[in-house]
């Protein structure tokens, strides 16, 4: 992490857990366990969790955002969800092109880059994610598998949008699988994601990009991995799901 380049950010993903009430509850126990963070801190919930969980977290530190967003603003989608009716509910960030989107429900890297240009217009923050699976790391593709996701989904993001997306390095088979990235691990591939954003935009527009890591991070190894250069984040599924694990990550990031 380096602070005084970029913003550090922890988000939940929830993915499909929790009814209303039990976000109530998860939220109650989470909010006074994060509300000294030194971080920006995000919940991304289930849809029909977001009115609970916006009230919950209103006048908070911390953020609320969806877990997808369809690419049009309307239209004959049945059981979609556009990005302007997350806006107006208040919703701030929603994540992108997450592996389990990619690889459950045909996400493709053009949607993906299609759903954050409907998650940027709506005025929303997107958390973009990356990252290879087993095999195309056991290939040695990784770094331009990464760097491809990354060009193909920035394709149309104007310069002075790209402070409304945050990139979410994780690698697939790190996820819910108990097995992370080391932290050199993490650091290298959100290095290249970094001198991709570079090559696109410059410099100085890279070195203020917030590159999350996402992987099996928990409340033991979140340091570890927080203190690389190029790791400004988490984006946390299991362990966001048990309050005091959340507010560990978050208690790391602020250090
Ligand atoms: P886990 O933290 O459960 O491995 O999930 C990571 C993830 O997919 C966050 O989006």
């Amino acid at each position: 992490m380096n602070r005084t380049l970029r913003r550090a950010v922890i988000a939940g993903n929830w993915k499909m857990n929790k009814t209303p009430a039990e976000a109530e509850a998860l939220l109650a126990e989470t909010l006074p366990l994060v509300a000294n963070a030194a971080c920006d801190v995000v919940a991304c919930v289930p849809f029909v969790d977001l009115p609970a969980a916006l009230q919950a977290a209103a006048g908070t530190n911390l953020k609320i955002g969806a877990q997808n967003c369809h690419f049009e603003a309307s239209g004959a989608y049945t059981g979609e969800i556009a990005a302007p009716m997350l806006a107006e509910m208040g919703v701030q960030y929603v994540i992108v092109g997450h592996s389990e989107r990619r690889t459950y429900f045909g996400d493709t890297d053009k949607t993906v880059q299609q759903r954050l240009a409907a998650a940027l217009k709506a005025g929303l923050t997107g958390i973009l994610c990356v990252g290879e699976t087993r095999e195309q790391r056991e290939q040695g593709i990784t770094d331009e598998l990464v760097a491809m996701q990354v060009k193909i989904a920035l394709q149309g993001v104007a310069k002075e949008d790209l402070h409304r997306v945050i990139l979410a390095y994780e690698p697939v088979w790190a996820i819910g699988t108990g097995l992370t990235a080391t932290a050199e691990q993490a650091n290298e591939v959100c290095g290249v994601i970094r001198q991709t954003v570079a090559s696109l935009y410059g410099d100085e527009a890279a070195a203020g990009l917030t590159i999350q890591y996402g992987g099996s991070m928990n409340a033991k190894n979140a340091a570890e991995l927080l203190a690389m250069e190029h790791v400004d984040g988490g984006l946390i599924g299991g362990a966001s799901l048990k309050a005091a694990d959340f507010a560990a990550i978050v208690a790391a990031a602020s250090r």
